[in-house]
């Protein structure tokens, strides 16, 4: 068997983080500068299915058992893929596993590695599974990391394309007639997403008049979002950017570090700027140009930002 190689890319939300819980749409798109890659090659007879980690610090080496294993994410995702396959003898290989995408920092690590995992495993198998499947599989074992997650992270990641979610609805992916440049800023921390996601629901069990329109209110930013991107607009998206995280500030999932790092990119230039993903810590997003590109990155990184670079967005 020649090795077979699949790659999955990162993600980042551009519009609709949180109130995508509660049934409002979002916009996500493919992060293509970090990729998680796994290689399948064959073993041994009889030595069985073996996930190496070899940038991990201690070269690190897991045994794929069957069962479900739901303590750890890749061997739970191989235990995923045998089970969809009705594959009982375990197969003799190896998947090596390289990725670029910072862990647990809300650019998708978990479905990345995920996704990869499941596709290289499964075109090893002789089945490579379709996306639909893949999407649910990778959803599955997002649910270790996430506990109730929208679905917005696995299915950007499985499908490669620009997403307008809506949880529960089918697929709709949006075109990028105009390519746009965003700034990101990393912060270097972040809160686990299902403790930024239980404050939210908390918040509206416990106030739902004063919270259900900001949920509504960040939905028609994304719809307004998505007409912008769809109609070549948008180096319009800032004010809807900046509102986007005055609304993610008063569901209390914005802190002092991301409104000032968002701040600091709006002075350097940028049109707009919010947090992406789950909030407090974690990253932030802010839309520039060529021109004005350099001049942001150079400030957030003024501040402290841990990690900045640009991506162009289609
Ligand atoms: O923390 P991230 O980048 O995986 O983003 C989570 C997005 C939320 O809307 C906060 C949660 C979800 O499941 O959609």
């Amino acid at each position: 068997m020649k090795p077979i190689a699949a790659t999955a890319p990162g993600k980042l939300i551009l519009f609709g983080e949180h109130a995508v819980v509660h049934g409002q749409p979002a916009l996500a798109v493919p992060l293509t500068a970090l990729t998680a890659t796994v290689t399948a090659e064959a073993t041994l007879l009889n030595s069985g299915l073996h996930i190496l980690l070899p940038d991990s610090r201690h070269h690190h080496t897991l045994r794929v058992y069957p069962g479900n294993d739901t303590e750890n994410a890749l061997v739970y995702t191989a235990q995923l893929v045998l089970k969809t396959l009705g594959i009982t003898t375990m197969p003799d290989l190896k998947l090596i596993l390289h990725s670029t995408i910072p862990l647990a920092a809300g650019f998708g690590s978990g479905a990345a590695v995920s996704a990869a995992l499941a596709q290289a495993l499964s075109q090893a198998l002789g089945h490579p599974l379709d996306y639909e499947t893949l999407n649910e599989l990778v959803y599955e074992v997002e649910k270790i990391h996430h506990g109730t997650p929208s679905g917005i992270d696995n299915t950007v990641i499985v499908y490669q394309k620009p997403v307008y979610f809506v949880r529960g609805k089918p697929l709709e992916t949006f075109t990028i007639p105009r390519p746009f440049w965003l700034v990101v800023g990393n912060l270097g921390h972040a809160t686990p997403t299902h403790i930024t996601v239980g404050t939210v629901r908390e918040l509206v069990e416990r106030e739902p008049q004063r919270i259900q329109p900001i949920f509504g209110r960040i939905g028609e930013i994304a719809n307004q979002a998505r007409t912008l991107i769809e109609t070549g607009q948008p180096d319009l998206l800032g004010p809807l950017m900046d509102e986007n995280h005055a609304l993610l500030r008063e569901l209390t999932v914005s802190d002092d570090e991301l409104d000032q790092f968002c701040a600091v990119a709006r002075q350097a230039g940028a049109t707009g700027a919010k947090l992406t993903g789950g909030g407090r810590g974690g990253n932030m997003i802010a839309l520039v140009d060529e021109k004005t590109a350099p001049a942001v990155q150079e400030a957030l990184k003024q501040a402290g930002a841990a990690k900045v670079f640009t991506t162009q967005v289609g």
